[in-house]
Parts: structure tokens; C-alpha cells; sequence
């Protein structure tokens, strides 16, 4: 399962349950990246966009049984509504994308794989912030959306399998330049 998420400089993710920058290029990484593809959010995320998102199978994230949503009319087709534990821990998402908010954030952490952060320039004085990530998630690369904006992919290392775990060091070793242990002279 990976996750996508935009934050500005603080990790701010919404302020007065939304998102407070406009950032085009951004959006347009979203759809890149999440067109024909699953995405799983938040009630409160999915109430923001009024609508499912097109050519996306929509899932929302609930605990409760009913429909409880504002705005779904002739949906059932696009959307579907799950319990944390079918979305999560059935194996069955690998390639879905987690898209907020806060709450589905925090709870979707132990089981991403690889996750794209868009950190937009300046502090929006944001009221939601992203979750820290935890330890296991490790930066591999940056791509540079516009001057405004920069995406920074995590990869959890938790997930790795063994031959992109000794890929990974090899790459991290370059970039810090770590020579092979010599004894030392005297
Ligand atoms: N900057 C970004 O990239 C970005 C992306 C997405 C959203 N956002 C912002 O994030 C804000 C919304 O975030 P939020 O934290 O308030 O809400 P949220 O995560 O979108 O939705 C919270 C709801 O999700 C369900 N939920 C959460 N954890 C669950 C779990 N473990 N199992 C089952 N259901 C669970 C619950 O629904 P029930 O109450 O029905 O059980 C809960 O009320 C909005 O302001 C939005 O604009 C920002």
C-alpha cells in the first residue's frame, strides 16, 4: 500500500478542514500517480471532495455500518466503504494508494510501503499535521515539481525485500561516501 500526501514546511496537511495552498503542479502529480488506481481516505477527507474521485475506485475508510456521507448520489460503483481491518490487513490493497487525512494517515503507517511527500514552500499556520514517520522509513530520492514544490518518496524499509535492502545501503554509502574500514598505519 503506498500513501501520498502534500504538507508545507511545518507538515501541515489542512487548516479549518482544508487544504489551505493551491499548488497545480501538485495536483497534477496526484493524478499522475493515483489515475486508475485505488484510493482509500478518510470520511472527513472524502467530505471535502463532495464527489468520488474520477477513474479512481474510491474507497472510505469507516467504523460505522451506514452511509453516513453527504453528497453520494449513484455511487456504488465507485465506491465502497471498508472497515481498517479488510483495507489494511487482508494483503489484498498492495497497490492502493492511501490519501488522507490525519486520522487514516496515522492509522495506514505500519502498512505503506512507499510513500510520496510534496512539501510545499512557506508555513500555512496549518491546525493538521502529517504523523511522524516512523524509524523504518527511510528517504531515497527528491523530484522537484516547481520552485514551490518538492516531492520527497520514502520507502519503508520493513518491506524491502532483501536484494533492495543491500541496493539501498550500497546507494546510501555512496552518497555519505563510506570507504571500507582500513587498519590504520602507525
Ligand atoms: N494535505 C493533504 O495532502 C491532505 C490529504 C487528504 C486530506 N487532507 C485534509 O485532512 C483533513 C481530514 O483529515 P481528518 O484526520 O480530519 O479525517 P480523515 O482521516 O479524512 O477521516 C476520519 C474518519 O475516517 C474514519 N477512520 C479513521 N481511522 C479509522 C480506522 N482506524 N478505522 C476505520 N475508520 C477510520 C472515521 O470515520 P467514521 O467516523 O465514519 O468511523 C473517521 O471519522 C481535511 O481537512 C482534508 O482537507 C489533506
Amino acid at each position: 500500500m503506498k500513501l501520498i500526501v502534500a504538507t508545507d514546511k511545518t507538515g501541515g496537511i489542512a487548516k479549518g478542514g482544508k487544504i489551505p495552498w493551491s499548488c497545480p503542479e501538485d495536483m497534477d502529480f496526484f493524478k499522475t500517480m493515483t489515475i486508475g488506481n485505488e484510493v482509500i481516505m478518510g470520511g472527513n477527507t472524502f467530505n471535502t471532495f463532495k464527489n468520488p474521485l474520477p477513474f479512481r475506485k474510491n474507497y472510505i475508510l469507516t467504523q460505522s455500518n451506514e452511509l453516513i456521507y453527504s453528497g453520494i448520489v449513484n455511487t456504488k460503483d465507485v465506491i465502497e466503504f471498508a472497515s481498517f481491518e479488510r483495507l489494511f490487513k487482508s494483503g489484498e490493497f498492495s497497490c492502493s494508494w492511501v490519501i488522507g487525512g490525519g486520522q487514516v494517515y496515522a492509522a495506514s503507517l505500519p502498512y505503506i510501503t512507499e510513500a510520496y511527500v510534496s512539501v510545499v514552500k512557506g508555513d500555512y499556520e496549518c491546525d493538521l499535521f502529517f504523523p511522524k514517520f516512523p524509524p523504518t522509513f527511510i528517504e531515497v530520492s527528491q523530484i522537484k515539481l516547481s520552485e514551490n514544490c518538492v516531492v520527497h518518496k520514502y520507502l519503508n524499509w520493513t518491506y524491502l525485500a532483501e536484494p533492495h535492502k543491500i541496493k539501498l545501503i550500497e546507494k546510501i554509502q555512496s552518497v555519505l561516501s563510506v570507504q571500507p574500514l582500513k587498519s590504520a598505519s602507525l
